[in-house]
Protein backbone atom coordinates (compact mmCIF):
# COMPACT_ATOMS: atom_id res chain seq x y z
CA UNK A 1 0.00 0.00 0.00
CA UNK A 2 1.58 3.17 -0.96
CA UNK A 3 1.20 6.14 1.45
CA UNK A 4 -0.15 9.58 1.85
CA UNK A 5 2.84 11.98 1.34
CA UNK A 6 3.40 15.29 2.25
CA UNK A 7 5.69 17.85 0.39
CA UNK A 8 6.53 20.63 2.16
CA UNK A 9 9.49 22.53 -0.23
CA UNK A 10 7.55 25.19 -1.02
CA UNK A 11 7.41 26.11 2.94
CA UNK A 12 11.25 26.80 3.51
CA UNK A 13 13.16 30.26 2.29
CA UNK A 14 15.05 28.43 -0.11
CA UNK A 15 11.76 28.76 -2.28
CA UNK A 16 9.94 31.43 -0.59
CA UNK A 17 12.73 33.50 0.72
CA UNK A 18 11.76 35.73 3.69
CA UNK A 19 8.54 34.56 3.98
CA UNK A 20 9.08 31.17 4.65
CA UNK A 21 10.58 29.24 7.03
CA UNK A 22 14.31 28.57 7.70
CA UNK A 23 16.45 25.95 9.46
CA UNK A 24 17.15 28.04 12.22
CA UNK A 25 13.45 28.42 12.96
CA UNK A 26 12.87 24.92 13.61
CA UNK A 27 16.34 24.27 15.34
CA UNK A 28 14.78 27.29 17.78
CA UNK A 29 11.76 25.10 18.74
CA UNK A 30 13.40 21.94 19.13
CA UNK A 31 12.92 21.73 22.86
CA UNK A 32 9.54 23.18 22.78
CA UNK A 33 8.52 20.24 19.83
CA UNK A 34 10.22 17.80 22.28
CA UNK A 35 7.74 18.69 25.11
CA UNK A 36 5.05 18.81 22.52
CA UNK A 37 5.87 15.28 21.52
CA UNK A 38 6.32 14.13 25.10
CA UNK A 39 3.15 15.22 26.46
CA UNK A 40 0.76 14.25 23.96
CA UNK A 41 2.20 11.07 24.31
CA UNK A 42 1.33 11.20 27.95
CA UNK A 43 -2.09 12.25 27.66
CA UNK A 44 -3.01 9.70 24.73
CA UNK A 45 -1.88 6.94 27.02
CA UNK A 46 -3.68 7.32 30.00
CA UNK A 47 -6.96 6.04 29.78
CA UNK A 48 -8.39 8.70 32.59
CA UNK A 49 -7.20 11.54 30.19
CA UNK A 50 -8.26 10.53 27.22
CA UNK A 51 -11.52 10.10 28.63
CA UNK A 52 -11.65 13.88 30.60
CA UNK A 53 -9.59 15.72 27.82
CA UNK A 54 -12.05 14.92 25.07
CA UNK A 55 -8.99 12.90 23.67
CA UNK A 56 -10.32 9.12 22.67
CA UNK A 57 -10.79 10.00 19.08
CA UNK A 58 -7.49 8.10 18.57
CA UNK A 59 -9.19 4.80 19.38
CA UNK A 60 -12.04 5.33 17.02
CA UNK A 61 -10.10 3.73 14.21
CA UNK A 62 -10.59 0.31 16.29
CA UNK A 63 -13.77 0.18 16.26
CA UNK A 64 -15.21 -3.47 18.14
CA UNK A 65 -16.43 -5.78 14.97
CA UNK A 66 -19.33 -5.80 17.17
CA UNK A 67 -19.74 -2.72 16.55
CA UNK A 68 -18.93 -2.56 12.99
CA UNK A 69 -21.24 -5.23 12.71
CA UNK A 70 -23.97 -3.58 14.47
CA UNK A 71 -24.23 -0.96 12.08
CA UNK A 72 -23.96 -2.67 9.36
CA UNK A 73 -26.54 -4.81 9.90
CA UNK A 74 -29.01 -1.71 10.48
CA UNK A 75 -27.92 0.12 7.55
CA UNK A 76 -28.95 -2.87 5.49
CA UNK A 77 -32.25 -2.84 7.44
CA UNK A 78 -32.65 0.65 5.90
CA UNK A 79 -31.66 0.28 2.83
CA UNK A 80 -33.80 -2.97 2.18
CA UNK A 81 -37.13 -0.84 2.99
CA UNK A 82 -36.43 2.83 2.00
CA UNK A 83 -35.75 5.11 -1.04
CA UNK A 84 -34.55 8.66 1.25
CA UNK A 85 -32.71 8.59 3.95
CA UNK A 86 -32.49 12.16 5.51
CA UNK A 87 -29.22 12.79 7.99
CA UNK A 88 -29.60 15.70 10.39
CA UNK A 89 -26.93 17.56 12.16
CA UNK A 90 -24.93 20.37 12.28
CA UNK A 91 -21.02 21.05 12.87
CA UNK A 92 -18.87 17.67 13.89
CA UNK A 93 -22.46 16.06 13.28
CA UNK A 94 -22.55 16.41 10.05
CA UNK A 95 -19.89 17.96 8.18
CA UNK A 96 -17.74 14.43 8.15
CA UNK A 97 -20.52 12.33 6.40
CA UNK A 98 -21.11 15.44 4.26
CA UNK A 99 -17.90 15.11 3.34
CA UNK A 100 -17.86 11.19 2.89
CA UNK A 101 -20.53 11.59 0.39
CA UNK A 102 -18.86 13.37 -1.69
CA UNK A 103 -15.67 11.98 -1.61
CA UNK A 104 -16.67 8.17 -1.75
CA UNK A 105 -19.85 7.30 -3.29
CA UNK A 106 -20.08 8.01 -7.04
CA UNK A 107 -20.76 11.79 -8.81
CA UNK A 108 -24.62 12.37 -9.04
CA UNK A 109 -25.36 9.71 -6.47
CA UNK A 110 -28.72 10.55 -5.61
CA UNK A 111 -29.98 11.62 -9.22
CA UNK A 112 -29.27 8.10 -10.61
CA UNK A 113 -30.51 4.74 -9.45
CA UNK A 114 -28.11 2.93 -11.63
CA UNK A 115 -24.97 5.02 -9.66
CA UNK A 116 -26.87 4.04 -5.96
CA UNK A 117 -27.05 0.10 -6.48
CA UNK A 118 -30.02 -0.40 -5.02
CA UNK A 119 -29.29 2.13 -1.86
CA UNK A 120 -31.50 4.90 -0.76
CA UNK A 121 -31.06 8.65 -1.97
CA UNK A 122 -28.70 10.69 0.72
CA UNK A 123 -29.98 14.02 2.13
CA UNK A 124 -28.34 16.44 5.15
CA UNK A 125 -30.60 18.78 6.27
CA UNK A 126 -30.35 20.79 10.27
CA UNK A 127 -27.32 22.14 9.13
CA UNK A 128 -28.77 25.52 8.88
CA UNK A 129 -32.00 27.32 9.95
CA UNK A 130 -32.78 29.18 6.74
CA UNK A 131 -35.97 26.51 5.80
CA UNK A 132 -36.02 26.70 2.45
CA UNK A 133 -33.94 23.28 1.76
CA UNK A 134 -36.05 21.35 4.34
CA UNK A 135 -39.51 22.68 3.02
CA UNK A 136 -38.82 21.70 -0.81
CA UNK A 137 -38.01 18.81 0.44
CA UNK A 138 -40.35 17.64 2.69
CA UNK A 139 -42.64 18.68 -0.06
CA UNK A 140 -41.06 16.03 -2.43
CA UNK A 141 -40.72 13.09 -0.96
CA UNK A 142 -42.76 10.09 -0.12
CA UNK A 143 -42.67 10.04 4.41
CA UNK A 144 -42.94 5.90 4.00
CA UNK A 145 -39.99 5.70 1.82
CA UNK A 146 -38.04 8.10 4.19
CA UNK A 147 -36.17 7.26 7.08
CA UNK A 148 -34.29 9.81 9.58
CA UNK A 149 -31.03 9.46 11.13
CA UNK A 150 -30.70 12.41 13.65
CA UNK A 151 -27.31 13.18 15.03
CA UNK A 152 -26.43 15.23 18.16
CA UNK A 153 -23.81 14.45 20.92
CA UNK A 154 -25.41 16.75 23.14
CA UNK A 155 -29.02 16.40 21.78
CA UNK A 156 -29.46 20.08 22.37
CA UNK A 157 -28.24 21.83 19.26
CA UNK A 158 -31.04 24.06 18.23
CA UNK A 159 -30.55 23.78 14.24
CA UNK A 160 -30.87 19.80 14.38
CA UNK A 161 -33.70 19.89 17.39
CA UNK A 162 -35.72 22.78 14.80
CA UNK A 163 -35.43 20.45 11.87
CA UNK A 164 -35.85 17.17 14.09
CA UNK A 165 -39.42 18.64 15.10
CA UNK A 166 -40.61 19.44 11.70
CA UNK A 167 -39.25 16.30 10.50
CA UNK A 168 -40.90 14.45 13.01
CA UNK A 169 -44.35 16.02 12.84
CA UNK A 170 -44.06 15.22 9.11
CA UNK A 171 -43.69 11.40 9.47
CA UNK A 172 -46.27 11.14 12.10
CA UNK A 173 -49.03 12.82 9.66
CA UNK A 174 -47.60 11.14 6.73
CA UNK A 175 -46.34 7.55 7.40
CA UNK A 176 -48.75 6.00 10.05
CA UNK A 177 -48.74 5.17 13.31
CA UNK A 178 -45.50 3.44 13.33
CA UNK A 179 -43.27 6.43 12.21
CA UNK A 180 -40.93 5.97 15.27
CA UNK A 181 -39.91 3.11 13.37
CA UNK A 182 -38.60 5.42 11.06
CA UNK A 183 -36.10 7.14 13.31
CA UNK A 184 -32.39 6.57 14.43
CA UNK A 185 -30.47 8.56 16.71
CA UNK A 186 -27.16 8.85 17.04
CA UNK A 187 -26.11 10.74 20.11
CA UNK A 188 -24.42 10.91 24.18
CA UNK A 189 -25.16 7.29 25.18
CA UNK A 190 -26.38 8.52 28.39
CA UNK A 191 -27.32 12.41 28.48
CA UNK A 192 -29.25 14.89 26.81
CA UNK A 193 -32.98 15.62 25.21
CA UNK A 194 -32.28 13.61 22.49
CA UNK A 195 -31.24 10.18 24.92
CA UNK A 196 -33.65 10.83 26.79
CA UNK A 197 -36.53 11.04 23.96
CA UNK A 198 -35.43 8.23 21.43
CA UNK A 199 -35.16 6.01 25.09
CA UNK A 200 -38.94 6.97 26.07
CA UNK A 201 -40.11 5.66 22.95
CA UNK A 202 -37.36 2.76 22.98
CA UNK A 203 -38.75 1.27 25.88
CA UNK A 204 -42.52 1.76 24.61
CA UNK A 205 -41.63 -0.37 21.31
CA UNK A 206 -38.12 -1.44 20.75
CA UNK A 207 -38.01 -0.79 17.42
CA UNK A 208 -39.29 2.54 17.63
CA UNK A 209 -36.51 5.39 17.82
CA UNK A 210 -33.44 2.99 17.63
CA UNK A 211 -30.57 4.68 18.83
CA UNK A 212 -26.68 4.32 18.50
CA UNK A 213 -24.17 5.65 21.15
CA UNK A 214 -21.77 7.85 20.60
CA UNK A 215 -18.08 7.34 22.98
CA UNK A 216 -17.52 9.21 25.46
CA UNK A 217 -14.51 11.54 25.27
CA UNK A 218 -14.63 12.54 21.82
CA UNK A 219 -16.14 16.08 20.37
CA UNK A 220 -18.23 16.15 17.50
CA UNK A 221 -15.23 17.72 15.01
CA UNK A 222 -13.12 14.50 16.14
CA UNK A 223 -15.66 11.83 15.55
CA UNK A 224 -16.38 10.84 11.52
CA UNK A 225 -15.10 7.50 12.59
CA UNK A 226 -17.78 6.95 14.95
CA UNK A 227 -21.32 9.30 14.05
CA UNK A 228 -20.00 8.66 10.72
CA UNK A 229 -20.24 4.90 9.82
CA UNK A 230 -23.86 4.60 9.86
CA UNK A 231 -23.70 6.95 7.03
CA UNK A 232 -21.08 5.29 4.89
CA UNK A 233 -22.75 1.77 5.61
CA UNK A 234 -25.76 3.45 4.09
CA UNK A 235 -23.88 4.52 1.50
CA UNK A 236 -22.35 1.31 0.85
CA UNK A 237 -18.50 3.00 1.26
CA UNK A 238 -16.52 0.13 2.72
CA UNK A 239 -16.05 1.98 6.43
CA UNK A 240 -13.58 -1.26 7.42
CA UNK A 241 -11.08 0.76 5.08
CA UNK A 242 -11.80 4.07 6.42
CA UNK A 243 -10.66 3.20 9.67
CA UNK A 244 -7.82 1.01 8.33
CA UNK A 245 -6.86 4.32 6.57
CA UNK A 246 -6.92 6.32 9.90
CA UNK A 247 -5.27 3.56 12.50
CA UNK A 248 -2.55 3.06 9.87
CA UNK A 249 -1.77 7.31 9.48
CA UNK A 250 -2.72 7.59 13.58
CA UNK A 251 0.32 4.71 14.13
CA UNK A 252 2.25 6.69 11.71
CA UNK A 253 2.57 9.87 13.45
CA UNK A 254 3.63 8.11 16.71
CA UNK A 255 6.75 8.93 15.30
CA UNK A 256 8.65 11.09 17.94
CA UNK A 257 11.07 12.29 15.71
CA UNK A 258 9.11 15.14 14.66
CA UNK A 259 11.27 15.79 11.73
CA UNK A 260 9.89 12.40 10.09
CA UNK A 261 6.22 12.90 11.38
CA UNK A 262 3.90 14.36 8.05
CA UNK A 263 1.44 15.32 10.79
CA UNK A 264 3.48 16.93 13.30
CA UNK A 265 5.81 18.20 10.52
CA UNK A 266 2.67 20.16 9.23
CA UNK A 267 1.52 21.42 12.40
CA UNK A 268 5.12 22.56 13.45
CA UNK A 269 5.41 24.58 9.71
CA UNK A 270 2.00 26.45 9.73
CA UNK A 271 2.65 27.32 13.50
CA UNK A 272 6.29 29.24 12.65
CA UNK A 273 4.46 30.44 9.51
CA UNK A 274 1.68 32.16 11.78
CA UNK A 275 4.09 32.94 14.62
CA UNK A 276 7.09 34.51 13.01
CA UNK A 277 5.91 35.42 9.16
CA UNK A 278 2.77 36.40 10.16
CA UNK A 279 0.66 33.62 7.74
CA UNK A 280 -2.81 34.34 9.66
CA UNK A 281 -4.65 32.80 6.80
CA UNK A 282 -5.06 28.87 5.95
CA UNK A 283 -6.27 28.09 2.41
CA UNK A 284 -6.93 24.56 1.67
CA UNK A 285 -7.10 23.79 -1.68
CA UNK A 286 -7.80 20.56 -2.39
CA UNK A 287 -7.52 20.01 -6.76
CA UNK A 288 -10.60 17.47 -6.85
CA UNK A 289 -13.91 18.64 -6.70
CA UNK A 290 -15.14 15.60 -4.75
CA UNK A 291 -12.76 16.83 -1.69
CA UNK A 292 -14.55 20.16 -1.93
CA UNK A 293 -16.87 19.41 1.41
CA UNK A 294 -13.33 17.61 3.10
CA UNK A 295 -11.94 21.04 3.02
CA UNK A 296 -15.12 22.21 4.54
CA UNK A 297 -14.94 19.99 7.55
CA UNK A 298 -11.00 20.71 7.89
CA UNK A 299 -12.10 24.67 8.14
CA UNK A 300 -13.95 23.25 11.03
CA UNK A 301 -11.94 21.35 12.37
CA UNK A 302 -9.35 24.14 12.73
CA UNK A 303 -11.15 26.99 13.36
CA UNK A 304 -13.10 25.37 16.40
CA UNK A 305 -9.84 23.91 17.33
CA UNK A 306 -7.31 26.07 17.40
CA UNK A 307 -9.25 29.89 16.76
CA UNK A 308 -9.25 30.22 21.04
CA UNK A 309 -9.27 33.37 23.46
CA UNK A 310 -7.51 32.31 26.55
CA UNK A 311 -4.22 30.28 26.95
CA UNK A 312 -4.73 26.50 28.40
CA UNK A 313 -3.72 26.25 32.20
CA UNK A 314 -2.42 22.56 32.69
CA UNK A 315 -3.33 21.36 36.32
CA UNK A 316 -1.80 17.68 37.34
CA UNK A 317 -4.08 15.82 39.53
CA UNK A 318 -2.33 13.80 42.25
CA UNK A 319 -2.82 10.56 40.41
CA UNK A 320 -0.80 12.42 37.76
CA UNK A 321 -3.94 12.62 35.37
CA UNK A 322 -4.78 16.01 34.04
CA UNK A 323 -7.23 18.99 34.00
CA UNK A 324 -7.41 21.68 31.57
CA UNK A 325 -8.70 24.77 32.36
CA UNK A 326 -8.90 27.96 30.77
CA UNK A 327 -5.94 30.52 31.71
CA UNK A 328 -8.33 33.89 32.42
CA UNK A 329 -5.10 36.01 33.04
CA UNK A 330 -3.45 34.93 29.53
CA UNK A 331 -5.05 36.30 26.43
CA UNK A 332 -3.95 34.98 24.01
CA UNK A 333 -6.54 35.33 20.74
CA UNK A 334 -4.64 33.15 18.62
CA UNK A 335 -5.77 30.91 15.29
CA UNK A 336 -5.13 30.79 11.39
CA UNK A 337 -7.96 31.72 9.46
CA UNK A 338 -9.49 29.06 7.36
CA UNK A 339 -10.61 29.15 3.72
CA UNK A 340 -11.71 26.19 1.94
CA UNK A 341 -12.00 26.14 -1.89
CA UNK A 342 -10.77 23.72 -4.44
CA UNK A 343 -8.69 23.82 -7.81
CA UNK A 344 -9.36 24.31 -10.76
CA UNK A 345 -12.38 26.48 -10.14
CA UNK A 346 -11.17 28.52 -7.39
CA UNK A 347 -8.22 29.53 -9.43
CA UNK A 348 -10.77 32.10 -11.67
CA UNK A 349 -12.02 33.10 -7.95
CA UNK A 350 -9.71 33.84 -4.72
CA UNK A 351 -6.93 32.56 -6.28
CA UNK A 352 -6.07 36.36 -7.51
CA UNK A 353 -5.91 37.23 -3.92
CA UNK A 354 -3.56 34.23 -2.97
CA UNK A 355 -1.13 35.54 -5.60
CA UNK A 356 -1.49 39.25 -5.37
CA UNK A 357 -2.89 40.22 -2.31
CA UNK A 358 -1.78 40.12 1.02
CA UNK A 359 0.88 37.58 1.69
CA UNK A 360 -0.72 36.91 5.22
CA UNK A 361 -1.75 32.86 3.82
CA UNK A 362 -0.73 29.55 3.61
CA UNK A 363 -2.00 27.18 1.16
CA UNK A 364 -2.30 23.56 1.25
CA UNK A 365 -3.33 21.60 -1.80
CA UNK A 366 -4.81 18.12 -1.76
CA UNK A 367 -3.54 16.46 -4.84
CA UNK A 368 -4.52 13.08 -6.26
CA UNK A 369 -2.37 11.27 -8.38
CA UNK A 370 -4.71 8.85 -9.83
CA UNK A 371 -8.34 9.80 -10.58
CA UNK A 372 -10.73 6.51 -11.08
CA UNK A 373 -12.65 7.86 -13.81
CA UNK A 374 -10.21 9.32 -15.96
CA UNK A 375 -11.37 11.35 -19.09
CA UNK A 376 -9.17 11.39 -22.53
CA UNK A 377 -9.28 14.84 -24.44
CA UNK A 378 -10.70 13.95 -28.13
CA UNK A 379 -8.25 15.13 -30.55
CA UNK A 380 -9.39 18.51 -31.90
CA UNK A 381 -6.14 19.81 -33.41
CA UNK A 382 -5.26 21.59 -30.45
CA UNK A 383 -2.65 21.07 -27.20
CA UNK A 384 -5.26 19.63 -25.55
CA UNK A 385 -5.42 16.98 -27.84
CA UNK A 386 -5.19 13.42 -26.00
CA UNK A 387 -4.63 14.55 -22.98
CA UNK A 388 -6.36 12.93 -19.53
CA UNK A 389 -8.63 15.55 -17.26
CA UNK A 390 -6.47 13.74 -14.24
CA UNK A 391 -2.58 15.25 -15.98
CA UNK A 392 -4.23 18.72 -16.80
CA UNK A 393 -5.25 18.97 -13.38
CA UNK A 394 -1.67 17.50 -11.73
CA UNK A 395 0.04 20.20 -14.15
CA UNK A 396 -2.52 22.67 -13.33
CA UNK A 397 -1.34 22.34 -9.64
CA UNK A 398 2.12 22.35 -10.24
CA UNK A 399 1.43 25.66 -12.48
CA UNK A 400 -0.20 27.35 -9.39
CA UNK A 401 2.36 26.11 -6.75
CA UNK A 402 5.01 27.79 -9.13
CA UNK A 403 2.83 30.92 -9.84
CA UNK A 404 2.70 31.18 -5.49
CA UNK A 405 6.25 30.40 -5.32
CA UNK A 406 7.29 32.98 -7.40
CA UNK A 407 5.23 35.26 -5.67
CA UNK A 408 6.89 34.05 -2.35
CA UNK A 409 3.81 32.96 -1.14
CA UNK A 410 4.61 29.59 0.97
CA UNK A 411 2.37 26.46 -0.08
CA UNK A 412 2.23 22.40 0.81
CA UNK A 413 0.90 20.06 -1.00
CA UNK A 414 -0.53 16.74 0.68
CA UNK A 415 -0.43 13.85 -1.77
CA UNK A 416 -3.20 11.19 -1.84
CA UNK A 417 -2.59 7.99 -4.23
CA UNK A 418 -5.74 8.19 -5.06
CA UNK A 419 -9.30 9.09 -3.41
CA UNK A 420 -10.34 5.65 -2.14
CA UNK A 421 -12.18 4.89 1.77
CA UNK A 422 -8.84 3.99 2.76
CA UNK A 423 -6.55 7.00 2.14
CA UNK A 424 -10.00 9.73 2.72
CA UNK A 425 -9.78 7.88 6.44
CA UNK A 426 -6.18 8.32 6.54
CA UNK A 427 -6.22 12.18 5.41
CA UNK A 428 -8.31 13.27 8.33
CA UNK A 429 -6.99 11.23 10.56
CA UNK A 430 -3.26 13.09 9.55
CA UNK A 431 -5.16 16.48 9.55
CA UNK A 432 -6.25 15.32 13.18
CA UNK A 433 -3.06 15.01 14.83
CA UNK A 434 -1.93 17.68 13.18
CA UNK A 435 -4.10 19.93 14.82
CA UNK A 436 -3.40 18.47 17.99
CA UNK A 437 0.00 19.30 17.68
CA UNK A 438 -0.72 22.47 16.81
CA UNK A 439 -2.52 22.53 19.89
CA UNK A 440 0.49 21.88 22.06
CA UNK A 441 2.98 24.21 20.45
CA UNK A 442 0.10 27.00 20.82
CA UNK A 443 -0.40 26.26 24.44
CA UNK A 444 -4.15 26.17 24.18
CA UNK A 445 -6.39 23.47 24.36
CA UNK A 446 -8.34 22.07 21.05
CA UNK A 447 -11.09 20.72 22.47
CA UNK A 448 -13.61 22.54 23.15
CA UNK A 449 -15.30 25.52 21.40
CA UNK A 450 -16.22 28.24 24.20
CA UNK A 451 -16.57 30.87 21.91
CA UNK A 452 -19.46 29.34 19.99
CA UNK A 453 -22.01 29.64 23.04
CA UNK A 454 -22.31 32.99 22.62
CA UNK A 455 -24.73 33.08 19.55
CA UNK A 456 -26.23 30.09 21.36
CA UNK A 457 -26.78 32.33 24.76
CA UNK A 458 -28.22 35.23 22.80
CA UNK A 459 -30.67 33.03 20.88
CA UNK A 460 -31.58 31.19 23.82
CA UNK A 461 -32.01 34.47 26.01
CA UNK A 462 -34.41 35.64 22.94
CA UNK A 463 -36.18 32.28 22.83
CA UNK A 464 -36.55 32.33 26.81
CA UNK A 465 -34.98 29.39 27.42
CA UNK A 466 -35.68 27.96 30.96
CA UNK A 467 -32.30 27.60 33.23
CA UNK A 468 -30.38 30.30 31.38
CA UNK A 469 -27.71 31.52 34.02
CA UNK A 470 -28.76 35.23 35.64
CA UNK A 471 -24.97 36.45 34.55
CA UNK A 472 -25.44 35.59 30.85
CA UNK A 473 -28.62 37.23 31.23
CA UNK A 474 -27.72 40.48 32.08
CA UNK A 475 -24.60 40.37 30.21
CA UNK A 476 -26.81 40.31 27.48
CA UNK A 477 -29.29 42.97 28.60
CA UNK A 478 -26.33 44.71 29.69
CA UNK A 479 -24.43 44.97 26.10
CA UNK A 480 -27.45 45.65 23.16
CA UNK A 481 -26.51 45.35 20.17
CA UNK A 482 -26.73 49.26 19.23
CA UNK A 483 -28.59 50.08 15.80
CA UNK A 484 -28.40 53.93 14.66
CA UNK A 485 -31.24 54.27 12.01
CA UNK A 486 -28.63 56.75 9.80
CA UNK A 487 -25.99 53.38 9.72
CA UNK A 488 -28.36 51.64 7.58
CA UNK A 489 -29.12 52.50 4.29
O1 LIG B 1 -17.15 19.99 17.06
C1 LIG B 1 -18.09 20.19 17.82
O2 LIG B 1 -18.14 19.73 18.97
C2 LIG B 1 -19.27 21.02 17.37
O3 LIG B 1 -19.09 21.53 16.09
C3 LIG B 1 -20.55 20.17 17.38
O4 LIG B 1 -20.38 19.06 16.56
C4 LIG B 1 -21.78 20.96 16.91
O5 LIG B 1 -21.95 22.11 17.66
C5 LIG B 1 -23.03 20.10 17.00
O6 LIG B 1 -23.19 19.63 18.30
P1 LIG B 1 -24.15 18.43 18.68
O7 LIG B 1 -23.60 17.18 18.06
O8 LIG B 1 -24.12 18.37 20.16
O9 LIG B 1 -25.50 18.75 18.14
Amino acid sequence: MENIKFDFNNMFEINVGEHGVGLGDIEELKEACQQAVRHLDKVFLNPQDKLNLSLAWIDLPCQSAEIIAKTKKLAAEINKKYENVIFLGIGGSYLGLKAASDALTSAYYNDFSSLRKKKPRVYFEGNNLDPQTLSVLLKSLKAKKTFVVVISKSGETTETKAAFSVVQAWLKKNAGPKYLRQIVAITDPSSGALRKKADMANQKDPDSFRSLDLLKGVGGRFSEFNMGLLHLAVCGINMEEVLSGARDMFKRCQNKQVLQNPAYMYALLHYILYKKKDKFIAIMMPFAETLKSTADWYSQLLGESLGKKYARKIIVNNDGTENWQMDKDKLVNVGRTPVSCRGTNDLHSIQQNNIEGRNDKAVTFIKIERFKNDIKLPVNKDILDGKSYGSLLSLAQEATQWALVREKRPNCTVILPEITPYYWGALLAFFQISIAFEAELLGINAFDQPGVEGYKNYMYFKLDKPGLCEAVKEQIRNNPLVKKPEFIL
